[in-house]
């Protein structure tokens, strides 16, 4: 496959600490509820599920936010959820509920059931949405790629949805670890090998989601999500038609252990909102580009506030390469989309050069 020529590649830039003319931006999770045509798209669709499966649907919502913002990148539309999914677990959201499992993984025999997935058959339909956004985009902007960490895809998957706990995954982390050893050590070549495909069918950059890492002690982070995301990272290709591909790990709540994730062979770490991006910049050095880290709360507020947030930010950040302006975490469905317009119009005013 042969793809337009890339009109826009500050984000690709900053990810490898070159220099641009201005602070990238996109927001996690920029398709969204917020978005009264996605929300018109999903209804189309039927279902949530019924919008990842459709290629061309999910197509259309990649690039709503794209049309209403100048934004720096696109992000694939679909969910960390599919390779479990594609497991054989039986994905199904309940309204208000979030995510849940028809199948959960407790036993070995659990575990030792789970396939690989093949992820240009079983997960084909998430790389058509690849390839179709790709050429939709026509050069626009770069295209990520996502999966979600082997951490964090086995805690849906042993808890059967969304938990505050995780009390059966961390059961099994104390005292069955060679269980938990197991069960992540089969996602994280179920997420390389998916991860791949996706650069492959056309992904410029990919993220990984370790949204729930930060639960985790020091030392269970490194054994149980870190080792795991660092064995992806080693397996991933790093160049893909004439350029590099860069690699972002999110951990949120990670803010503790930025020095050991930048040691990941990474390129990107991406920050939630409760450290300083100047001081983990002091601490990372320039080992890794930093992405974020405005708290996603703060578009509830004033246009006035959310300027001065940014500009906060970029002041912080300090007049370094490497630094892809984003929200700490996912955008809310209550916000207004005006005001993610100010704070986009904001990044590129503040951090013009
Ligand atoms: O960023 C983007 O625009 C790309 C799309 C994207 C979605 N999910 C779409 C989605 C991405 C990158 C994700 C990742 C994801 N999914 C994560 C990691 C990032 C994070 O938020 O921490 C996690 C933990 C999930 C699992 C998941 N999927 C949950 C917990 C939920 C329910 C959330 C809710 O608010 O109801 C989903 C569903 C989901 N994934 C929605 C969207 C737009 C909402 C579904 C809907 O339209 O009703």
């Amino acid at each position: 496959m042969t793809f337009a020529p890339l009109q826009n590649d500050r984000f690709l830039k900053a990810l490898n600490r070159e220099a641009v003319d201005r602070t990238p931006v996109w927001m996690m999770r920029q398709a969204g509820r917020y978005l009264p045509e996605y929300r018109a798209s999903r209804e189309k669709a039927g279902s949530f599920m019924d919008l990842c499966q459709n290629a061309e649907l999910a197509c259309e919502v990649t690039l709503q936010p794209l049309e209403r913002y100048p934004m720096d990148a696109a992000i694939l539309f679909s969910d960390i959820l599919t390779i479990p999914d594609a497991m054989g677990l039986g994905l199904y959201f309940e309204t208000g509920e979030g995510p849940k499992f028809r199948k959960v993984v407790r036993t070995e025999a659990d575990v030792a059931a789970l396939p690989i997935p093949d992820a240009e058959t079983d997960l084909g339909y998430v790389m058509k949405a690849v390839s179709t956004i790709r050429g939709a985009l026509n050069g626009r902007v770069p295209l990520i790629g996502f999966s979600g960490s082997p951490w964090t895809l086995a805690t849906y998957m042993v808890e059967g949805g969304s938990s505050k706990d995780f009390r059966h995954l961390k059961a099994m982390v104390y005292s069955q670890p060679e269980l938990a050893h197991a069960l992540l050590d089969k996602l994280a070549q179920s997420v390389t090998a998916y991860l791949n495909a996706q650069i492959r069918h056309g992904a410029q950059a990919v993220q990984i989601f370790d949204t729930w890492g930060g639960a985790l002690s020091a030392e269970a982070y490194r054994e149980f999500s870190l080792k795991y995301m660092q064995q992806i990272v080693d397996g991933l290709i790093r160049d893909h038609e004439g350029r590099k591909v860069p690699v972002i790990l999110f951990t949120k709540n990670g803010g503790l252990w930025l020095e050991t994730m930048a040691d990941s062979g990474c390129d990107a770490l991406g920050l939630d909102w409760t450290i300083n991006i100047g001081e983990a910049r002091r601490r990372v050095g320039d080992r890794v580009a930093l992405q974020g880290n405005m708290d996603p709360a703060v578009l509830y507020a004033s246009p006035r506030a959310i300027r001065a947030e940014v500009k906060r930010i970029l002041d912080d950040f300090g007049d370094h390469p490497g630094h892809v302006f984003n929200l700490g975490h996912g955008i809310t469905p209550q916000v207004d989309p005006a005001h993610a317009g100010v704070f986009i119009d904001a990044v590129q005013e503040f951090s013009q050069r």
